[in-house]
């Protein structure tokens, strides 16, 4: 294999493993840090989701692991419970050879009362490349980002963005519709807590989608029309010829148990059922990011029917996530190279 035949996973190291199929040449992002779709724009929002196209294929191998950020560490702080989105930045992490390192709440010295800046310092004094954070509070990540000269990737903070989710979902609904360009993208159910919808409104309106949010008053902020979406206090008029149907899950945690007067009420008004689901086009897809309350916003036949891509934006995560990291790693060596020069 030529130097001019290496793929993203492996032109850092050429010849040491075989590359990928697509051979289109990645390049870094333009910032060190990854804390929200607000801030990106469509050419960069592309290009992570190209190069994560391209490490979907690592994912596939007999051997699941390229040498691309050999010598890098990566550290992951979850400071709120989470499985999927953790699981998925280390796999993402080491698949690249990274050395991985996760340090959750329980285990810090946060219940000893350590700030979050006294831990950021304490981190950074160990010389790691990229931060992955999971936080309650929005604006962590900017917290972390602005005390620490590693890159850092926003996992999800309090109600505000989760960038990796928004993009994971970009991606699936690329994969099956090739472009975002027209599509009527409906997200209904918990609009008021979810971090998830916010940085989905940005990614899917920067993509030049139609974005529908559908939540019973007392799930609909304020104003959100604003952010250039269409709003339906009920859930039949926004899935009229959907595209793409996301569910979100009720924020317990977040104060979304206050909000409606019981479970049973909610699944039968706001519940994603089949008959719910024959309003949108014929080859809609159903999305969910996770985790999900069967019988609450979407029902099991539904989760697991023919139109549920709800484990293809768990794959694509992975892929997404060492999109990020790679392009976030190489934006770091870009810089220290300028330094040294
Ligand atoms: C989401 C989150 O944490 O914001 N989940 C995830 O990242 N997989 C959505 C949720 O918790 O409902």
């Amino acid at each position: 294999m030529s130097a001019t035949d290496n793929t993203v996973a492996d032109q850092d190291h050429a010849g040491a493993d075989p590359g990928l199929p697509d051979g289109q040449q990645a390049t870094a992002l333009k910032r060190k840090d990854l804390l929200g779709i607000e801030d990106l724009d469509v050419e960069e929002i592309n290009l992570i989701l190209d190069t994560a196209q391209q490490f979907k294929e690592v994912s596939q191998r007999a051997i699941k692991k390229v040498p691309t950020l050999r010598g890098k560490s990566v550290i992951n702080l979850f400071f709120e419970p989470s499985t999927r989105t953790r699981t998925s930045f280390e796999i993402a992490a080491k698949r690249l050879s990274a050395d991985t390192q996760s340090i959750s709440a329980s285990t810090s010295a946060v219940v000893k009362g350590e700030t979050l800046i006294d831990t950021a310092r304490n981190i950074e004094a160990m010389f790691p490349d990229l931060l992955v954070i999971r936080h309650q509070f929005p604006g962590a990540a900017k917290v972390l980002a602005d005390t620490c000269s590693a890159g850092v990737i926003n996992a999800g903070d309090g109600a505000h963005e989760h960038p990796t989710q928004a993009l994971l979902d970009a991606l699936t609904i690329r994969d099956h519709k090739g472009s975002l360009e027209g599509l009527r993208v409906v997200m209904f159910g918990d609009i008021a807590h979810s971090r998830v919808v916010r940085s989905n409104i940005y990614c899917l309106n920067k993509l030049g989608a139609n974005v529908v949010l559908a939540a019973p008053p007392t799930f609909m902020p304020y104003g959100v029309e604003a952010l250039g979406v269409e709003v339906h206090q009920r859930l039949e008029p926004a899935l009229e010829g959907a595209d793409v149907v996301m569910a979100l899950r009720i924020q317990l945690e977040r104060g979304g148990k206050l909000s409606f007067p019981s479970l049973r009420e909610y699944f039968k008004l706001f519940g994603l059922t089949r008959e719910r689901l024959a309003l949108a086009k014929d080859d809609a897809i159903v999305m969910h990011p996770g985790p999900m309350n069967r019988g609450v916003e979407i029902a099991s036949d539904v989760a697991d029917g023919p139109s549920s891509v709800i484990l293809e934006q768990v794959s694509n995560g992975v892929a997404v996530r060492m999109a990020v990291l790679y392009l976030l790693a190489r934006s770091g060596a870009a810089k220290h190279v300028e330094a040294v020069a």
